[in-house]
C-alpha cells in the first residue's frame, strides 16, 4: 500500500459530514460524489435552474447564449464501465454549455494498463481539463479522485460521479427526484408520497442514491421490494432510521406493494457485480417484474420509473400507459446535468437572468 493509499484509507473512514465538507469549495458544492451532498435547498435551486434551462433550450438565442458560457473550459469523460444514458447526457450537457470534451471509455487505451497508478492517472487527466466526469467499477474511485485533487493539487478540478461500483449514482438520483417532483406536481408534490423500489436493491447504485435523497422530503415512506438475496443493505436502513424516515421491507412480490405505492422504481438485476459468474441467475425474480396485468393494481396517479437499461422488468406494453415516466427520465437527465455543471461553475445568475418569457411554461 502506498503512502497515498494509506492516507485515502484514513479519509474513507471519516464521517459523511466531513466528506461533504471536503467536496465543497467556498461553502458550495464543488465535487458531486454522493447524493447526501444535496440538501433540499440545493435541490430546489438546481430544479429551478433546470426548468429555466429547458425553456432556454426552446430558443435558438437561448442555446446560442448557453453555448458561450463555458466555451473557455474543457471537460473529460472517463468512463471505465459501459454507459449510454449517463455518458451521452453528460456529453450533450457539456456541449450545451460550450465545454470542449475529451474521453476515455475503455481503460485498455489508458496508460493505467502500463502500470500507472490510479492517482497518477487522475492527476494527469485533471491537468488537461477543468472538469472530470467519471464512471467506475470501484465504489471509491470518484471519492478517491476528489480527495486526491482537493488535498494535493494546486489546481483541483471538480469531479462528478457518474456511477461508482454498486454504491452510488448521485446524478441519476438528481434526475429521478426531478422526474418524481414533476410527476406529482398536480398531486401536492413529492412530500408525503410512498415510493416503492423493486429489483436488485443490494447492488443497485441508483436505488441507493435515490433512497438517500428521498430523506430530504417530508413524510415520505419507502417500500423495498426484492427477494431477500437482493434486499437493500443495512447502511441505507440505518440512515433512514437516523432521519426518522418510515420504510417497509417486503420479499413476496411486486404486486404485494403496488396498491400502496405512489411511485414504483423498477431496477434490473446488476449481475455485472456477481462475485461468481451466473450466481444471480439462480435466484427467482419472476414475481418482481411489472406486467400489463399489474397496471390495474396501481394507483391511477402513480408514476413508474426505471433508471434503464431495462431487461424485462417492465413489460413493453406498459410504455404507452400515462403512468410510465421512464422515457422522461432520460430527457430530464440531460437538463438536470446541464444545471448541475452550471451550478458548479457558478453560472446561476447569468442563466436565470436570460429572458424566457416568450416560451410557455413547461407542461
Ligand atoms: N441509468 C444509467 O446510468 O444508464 P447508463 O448505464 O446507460 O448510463
Amino acid at each position: 500500500m502506498t503512502h497515498l493509499d494509506q492516507q485515502f484509507e484514513a479519509f474513507k473512514n471519516e464521517s459523511t459530514e466531513k466528506k461533504i465538507e471536503m467536496f465543497e469549495m467556498d461553502g458550495k458544492l464543488f465535487d458531486m460524489i454522493i447524493s447526501q451532498q444535496l440538501s433540499r435547498e440545493v435541490l430546489e435551486e438546481l430544479y429551478n435552474l433546470t426548468n429555466h434551462l429547458r425553456r432556454m433550450g426552446k430558443l435558438k438565442e437561448g442555446l446560442d447564449f448557453l453555448g458561450t458560457l463555458l466555451s473557455h473550459k474543457r471537460a473529460m469523460l472517463y468512463f471505465e464501465q459501459p454507459s449510454s444514458r449517463t455518458f451521452l447526457s453528460f456529453l450533450n450537457a457539456c456541449h450545451i454549455l460550450g465545454l470542449k470534451t475529451s474521453e476515455i471509455r475503455d481503460i485498455s487505451v489508458s496508460s493505467e494498463v502500463k502500470g500507472e497508478s490510479y492517482f497518477d492517472s487522475i492527476r494527469t487527466f485533471s491537468s488537461y481539463t477543468d472538469l472530470v466526469i467519471m464512471r467506475s467499477k470501484d465504489k471509491d474511485a470518484a471519492e478517491k479522485a476528489a480527495w486526491l485533487l482537493n488535498t494535493y493539487s494546486n489546481r483541483p478540478v471538480p469531479i462528478i460521479n457518474g456511477g461508482s461500483g454498486a454504491d452510488q449514482h448521485p446524478t441519476q438520483a438528481l434526475l429521478d427526484i426531478y422526474t418524481l417532483m414533476r410527476s406529482f406536481s398536480n398531486q401536492g408534490g413529492l412530500d408525503g408520497k410512498t415510493v416503492m423500489f423493486c429489483g436488485d436493491l443490494r447492488r443497485g447504485r441508483t436505488a441507493r442514491s435515490l433512497a438517500y435523497l428521498l430523506e430530504r422530503f417530508n413524510d415520505v415512506k419507502l417500500i423495498f421490494c426484492a427477494p431477500k438475496e437482493f434486499q437493500i443493505l443495512d447502511d441505507i436502513l440505518e440512515s433512514l432510521d437516523n432521519k426518522g424516515v418510515k420504510y417497509e421491507v417486503i420479499t413476496e412480490s411486486v404486486r404485494s406493494g403496488l396498491d400502496r405505492a405512489d411511485a414504483i422504481y423498477m431496477t434490473r438485476i446488476q449481475d455485472e457485480h456477481d462475485l461468481v459468474a451466473g450466481e444471480s441467475s439462480i435466484i427467482d425474480i419472476s414475481k418482481f417484474k411489472l406486467t400489463g396485468e399489474d397496471l390495474k393494481y396501481m394507483k391511477p396517479g402513480a408514476a413508474i420509473l426505471h433508471p434503464f437499461p431495462r431487461r424485462d422488468e417492465i413489460a413493453t406494453e406498459i410504455d404507452s400507459d400515462p403512468r410510465a415516466k421512464y422515457w422522461r427520465q432520460g430527457r430530464n437527465g440531460m437538463w438536470t446535468r446541464v444545471a448541475l455543471i452550471a451550478y458548479i461553475f457558478n453560472l446561476e445568475k447569468q442563466i436565470m437572468g436570460f429572458d424566457v418569457s416568450k416560451v410557455d411554461h413547461l407542461r
